[in-house]
């Protein structure tokens, strides 16, 4: 199969030097990049900013901004089969990034903000019948209710809900436990685990899925 994967956080330009962003290291990302490719399947990776080395035999494609990840989405979409959205994308975005250093002088910035362009949103109706989509959702208060809207709304197959508020799992974390929630109504707990354990497993799903949709 060919697989896009998203990865890492954005960075949202305030002035040249300061910028908005978030916890993702990238690891959970760049984990399902080399279990796919680890599972025989061609991998485009794009990724945010992030500090980790280039994973062998994928193709990376770097970005910095929410509008440079949906412009890369958007170029590699009719090529994938699957398409996992692990990117932690920002909601928002200074409307008007300075030109030049905002000078401590001139007092704290009172900063206008407007919505960054929501990636799986835009591309929802984009998808081809053979494709298919898998989001990540980042909470603090995991709740089911709302991997299930998220899933619906994004029109996606397979949501991974992803506890963010504990230190073994979510952010920077090496281990993950994930709870998959597919279009079908079907759940899928994936126990605390190394993050190359969880993408195998992720990697698997996808698999069984797209055996019953040709
Ligand atoms: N996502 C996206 N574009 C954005 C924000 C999120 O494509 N601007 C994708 C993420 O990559 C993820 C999914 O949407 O696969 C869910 O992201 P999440 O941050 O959990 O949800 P949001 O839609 O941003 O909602 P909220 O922040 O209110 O939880």
């Amino acid at each position: 199969m060919k697989v896009l994967v998203t990865a890492g956080p954005t960075r949202e330009a305030i002035d040249p030097v300061r910028f908005v962003s978030n916890r993702s290291s990238g690891k959970m990302g760049y984990a399902i990049a080399q279990a796919a490719r680890d599972a025989g399947h061609t991998v485009r990776l794009i990724s945010g900013p992030v500090a980790l080395e280039p994973p062998a035999d994928i193709t990376l494609i770097r970005v910095i901004s929410a509008a440079d990840m949906l412009a890369a989405v958007e170029e590699n979409l009719a090529w994938c089969d699957w398409l996992v959205m692990a990117a932690a994308v920002a909601d928002w975005r200074p409307c008007h990034p300075a030109a030049h250093k905002l000078k401590k002088a001139n007092g704290p910035p009172l900063i206008e903000w407007e919505p960054a362009p929501d990636i799986l949103a835009t591309i929802a109706t984009r998808k081809k019948q053979t494709q298919l989509f898998c989001g990540f959702a980042a909470e603090t208060k995991p709740c089911a209710d709302e991997a299930i809207r998220k899933l619906r709304e994004k029109n996606l197959d397979l949501l991974a809900l992803n506890d963010v508020s504990q230190h073994d799992r979510g952010f920077d974390a090496d281990t993950n436990a994930l709870t998959i929630f597919s279009a079908d109504g079907q759940r899928h707990h994936l126990p605390l685990a190394s993050k190359s354990i969880c993408a195998a497993q992720l990697i698997a799903l996808l698999e069984k899925k797209d055996a019953k949709i040709k």
